[in-house]
């Protein structure tokens, strides 16, 4: 348990900042749960797959390698299909879609967890951003290419950031998404959380109607190997105030398990969670035309770089 969580209270949901994973899902039995998550073998997304296959879900666990994700579910046991996705790379993306289809078990869940944050210098993937490429574009190719392998009421999980209000002032830049025009670490990572933000919304209202819902998160600050691209005198920083002013691996991975099997979240689409609670957003991040308008360029982007 964090120090701040003994001085924050709960919200509506009766959970708040100090729930972690494992209460956010006491005395739920999820067994017969499918569920797909990125990232499964660091930080919250590793905290995330124990606790939900704890829980009796079967993980389809990824991870940049398929030893990657094997490794994390020896580690924790249960239900789990370890599977590759290194979401930087179209064809690695595809060939997880294709293998989770080929499992033949609807998902209950997709939990888009796996990122890179604050790149110090820019990086570049088919001529686009790295952080935007991976964070956002991986994850559009890999959940539109799953949503009919979604079950009836499934649902579909984007970990964003409170770092999205750090995006650049005009939201997406639409004309710089290959970064060359003017690249800053902290906005760039913004920008790609925005866009985690505003693909759950806009999906969100495709899927009004069919009982599959999709929300994003902030999970909170939590010390994990995300920090691994900034300075060493902030790493050192955070390693040593970490505990007492962040939130535990626990309480940041709370949130996304909050979103993808809590029963009381069922129908609740297009918000955006924070401490297990519905959260403001910035005013980008609830800009339905933005989101209209990225959900096309990034069809756009994501039909080229699979052709
Ligand atoms: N920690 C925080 O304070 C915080 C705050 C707000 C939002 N978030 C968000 O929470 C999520 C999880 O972060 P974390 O803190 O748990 O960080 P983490 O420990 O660094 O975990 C990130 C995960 O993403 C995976 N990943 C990175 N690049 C990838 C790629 N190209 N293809 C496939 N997988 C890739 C990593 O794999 P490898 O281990 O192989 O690199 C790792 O499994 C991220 O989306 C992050 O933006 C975190």
């Amino acid at each position: 348990m964090s120090l701040l969580s003994m001085f924050k209270g709960k919200g509506p949901s009766g959970f708040g900042y100090g729930s972690t994973a494992e209460s956010v899902t006491e005395g739920l039995d999820l067994s017969g749960q499918t569920i797909l998550l990125t990232g499964s073998n660091s930080g919250i997304g590793k905290e995330t797959l124990r606790v939900l296959t704890k829980r009796g879900a079967h993980v389809i666990a990824a991870a940049r390698t398929v030893e990657k994700a094997q490794a994390a579910c020896d580690e924790v046991g249960g239900e789990t299909t370890a599977v590759a996705c290194e979401l930087s790379d179209p064809a690695s993306v595809q060939a997880c879609a294709e293998r989770v289809i080929a499992l033949g078990r609807p998902l209950d869940a997709i939990i888009c967890n796996a990122g890179i944050m604050a790149l110090p210098t820019l990086n570049q993937k088919l001529g686009y951003e790295l952080q935007f490429f991976t964070n956002h574009i991986g994850h559009f190719i890999l959940v539109t290419s799953l949503l009919d392998t979604l079950a009836e009421k499934g649902r579909v999980v984007m970990v964003s950031s409170d770092a999205h209000n750090g995006a650049p002032k005009e939201g997406i830049q639409f004309d710089n998404l290959s970064g060359d025009g003017e690249y800053g670490a902290w906005a760039n990572y913004g920008q790609s959380k925005l866009a985690n933000l505003l693909f759950a919304s806009h999906l969100a209202k495709r899927l009004e109607g069919t009982g599959k819902t999709a929300n994003s998160l902030h999970p909170g600050v939590i010390h994990t190997n995300l920090a691994r691209s900034m300075n060493p005198i902030a790493r050192g920083a955070l390693a040593i105030g970490g505990p007492l002013v962040l939130k535990s691996v626990g309480e940041g991975a709370a949130t996304q398990v909050y979103l993808a099997v809590h029963p009381s979240v069922e129908g609740v689409a297009g918000k955006y969670f924070s401490d297990c609670n519905v959260g403001k957003s910035s005013s980008h991040g609830r800009d339905e035309q933005m989101a209209a308008k990225l959900w096309e360029v990034s069809e756009k982007i994501a039909a080229e770089v699979t052709a």
